[in-house]
This record gives C-alpha cells, sequence and structure tokens, in this order.
C-alpha cells in the first residue's frame, strides 16, 4: 500500500477542477490508457492579461494521478503562461506534500499536460519529432523526455528512471539504453546495479501490451499493404489472431503470422504463440 500525505487523500477525494471547459483555448493531452494513464488538461486564457482564468483536468489514473492532477490547476490558475511553463513536476508533487517514489510519474504526466497545451496555443508543435529516438516501446518514452526529467529530477538509477516515467517498468528490453543515457548524462560508471532479467508482467500488463503492440506496431504496418488484423482472445501465452482485408486471402499468411509472434516475442514476451482463429 502506498503511503499518501494528507493533502494527497484530500485531492484524490475531493478533487478540483474536475472536468473540460466548454471552448477551451488551449488543450493538453498526455498519456495513454493502454499504459495506464491519461490526462487531458483544459485551459481558459484570458486574452488581456495572458493569465490562465481557469484550469480543468479529466484523468484516467490512480489516486495520485487524480491528485497531482487536481493540484496542477490549482496551482496554475491566475498565472500567466510564463509563470506557468516554470511549473516543474516537483512543484506539483511537492504542493502535494510528496509523492510515493513510485507515483512520481503522475506528477510528470501533470507537467506534460500543461506544456502540451500551452505548445498548441502558442502554435508549437508538441508532438515528439518523427525520427525522435523512442527508447522504451513499452510506454512510448523518447530520448529527450528520459533526459529531461533525469536532469530536472536528478534521478540516478534505472529504477527512479521507471518511477518518474514508468520506462523500463514493462518487458525491460530498455533497460540497457536507459542506463546508457544515465551514463551520459553523469558519466557514472557503471549504474547502480538494476536486475538484467526482464520483469515478469502481471496478466494484466501484458494484455495492455499486446494489445498496444498490436496497434503501434504490427496494424499499420498489415494496413499499409492493404491488410489488417484483429485481436480475437488472449489466453495464457496463447494470443488468437485473424487477419483480415488483403491478409485473408494472401498466400503469405503464414510467414505474415510468424512476423506478428516474432514482434510479440521481441516486445511483450518471449513466450507467446500467436495462432490464426
Ligand atoms: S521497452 Fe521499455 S519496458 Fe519494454
Amino acid at each position: 500500500m502506498w503511503e499518501y500525505t494528507k493533502k494527497v487523500r484530500d485531492f484524490f477525494l475531493h478533487p478540483k477542477n474536475v472536468g473540460e471547459i466548454e471552448n477551451p483555448d488551449a488543450v493538453g493531452e498526455v498519456g495513454s490508457i493502454t499504459c495506464g494513464d491519461a490526462l487531458k488538461l483544459t485551459l481558459k486564457i484570458d486574452k488581456e492579461t495572458g493569465k490562465i482564468a481557469d484550469a480543468k483536468f479529466q484523468t484516467f489514473g490512480c489516486a495520485s494521478a487524480i491528485a497531482s492532477s487536481s493540484a496542477l490547476t490549482e496551482l496554475i490558475k491566475g498565472k500567466t503562461l510564463e509563470e506557468a511553463m516554470k511549473l516543474s513536476n516537483k512543484d506539483i508533487a511537492d504542493f502535494l506534500g510528496g509523492l510515493p517514489e513510485e507515483k512520481m510519474h503522475c506528477s510528470v504526466m501533470g507537467r506534460e499536460a500543461l506544456e502540451a497545451a500551452i505548445a498548441g496555443y502558442r502554435g508549437e508543435t508538441h508532438v515528439p519529432e518523427s525520427g525522435e529516438r523512442v527508447v522504451c516501446k513499452c510506454f512510448d518514452v523518447t530520448e529527450e523526455k528520459l533526459r529531461r526529467v533525469i536532469i530536472e529530477n536528478h534521478l540516478t538509477t534505472v529504477e527512479e528512471v521507471t518511477n518518474y516515467t514508468k520506462a523500463g517498468g514493462g518487458c525491460g528490453a530498455c533497460i540497457p539504453d536507459i542506463e546508457a543515457v544515465l551514463r551520459d548524462i553523469w558519466s557514472l560508471k557503471p549504474v547502480a546495479e538494476m536486475p538484467r532479467e526482464p520483469k515478469k508482467l502481471t496478466n494484466l500488463q501484458k494484455i495492455a501490451l499486446i494489445q498496444d503492440v498490436i496497434e503501434k506496431e504490427i496494424r499499420p504496418q498489415l494496413q499499409a499493404d492493404g491488410g489488417d488484423i484483429e485481436l480475437i482472445d488472449i489466453a495464457g501465452d496463447k494470443v488468437i489472431v485473424a487477419l483480415r482485408a488483403m491478409c485473408v486471402s494472401c498466400p503469405m499468411g503464414g510467414v505474415t503470422l510468424k512476423g506478428i509472434e516474432e514482434k510479440l516475442r521481441e516486445l511483450v514476451s518471449e513466450d507467446l504463440v500467436v495462432e490464426e482463429q
């Protein structure tokens, strides 16, 4: 059980500024329900003063995500955009009297939603540049985000990085890359030891990860060739799929299934077996 401060509990049980502003001036959406947390922040901005007149949030997440999002809205209301942009994830956590270390990623998500909303309002592109390196495929964490969070929060171990960004918290395949980023930033050698064995996924994590890999990695590739795929069921390590569209009549269907299996083994678990319905 996590140790929550009284303020975290208050902001979780009685969150302020829940909802969505009608006709907002700025919207910031981050996270993904597949990864477990998602946050939508809407802002009303006073054009004359440049101050945030109102802020509301909707979130799918744990107690810390709700408390962090609510705290964020309280902290930014009345601030100019420049002042709001100075807010760090640590400020959000500090406002709440601290968050469990394992939940610091909730404060990072709040900071990112704010950044996305303001960038959108200013007409800047917030989405990662195409070609930007994704270090953790399970949680779609780019190297740029890792570097920023590591430096801002003085993180030195992979475990801390996972707590703040979730990177490394799934299949574990990205752990060597996270270590390399840490070494590069702090010139440490070697970074504090982390277990090399990939973490054992819970059933829920495994199912979410399989769905995520199919949606983000496999389906776009098949669709590019006129095919498609439907996930039918997951039973233990057996992933049952149906090939659709052009894939149905493709004589290379067996090869396609093998490719799907290899991808899922690479990104989720090497025990997975893919079968066609
Ligand atoms: S790729 Fe980072 S945890 Fe799987």
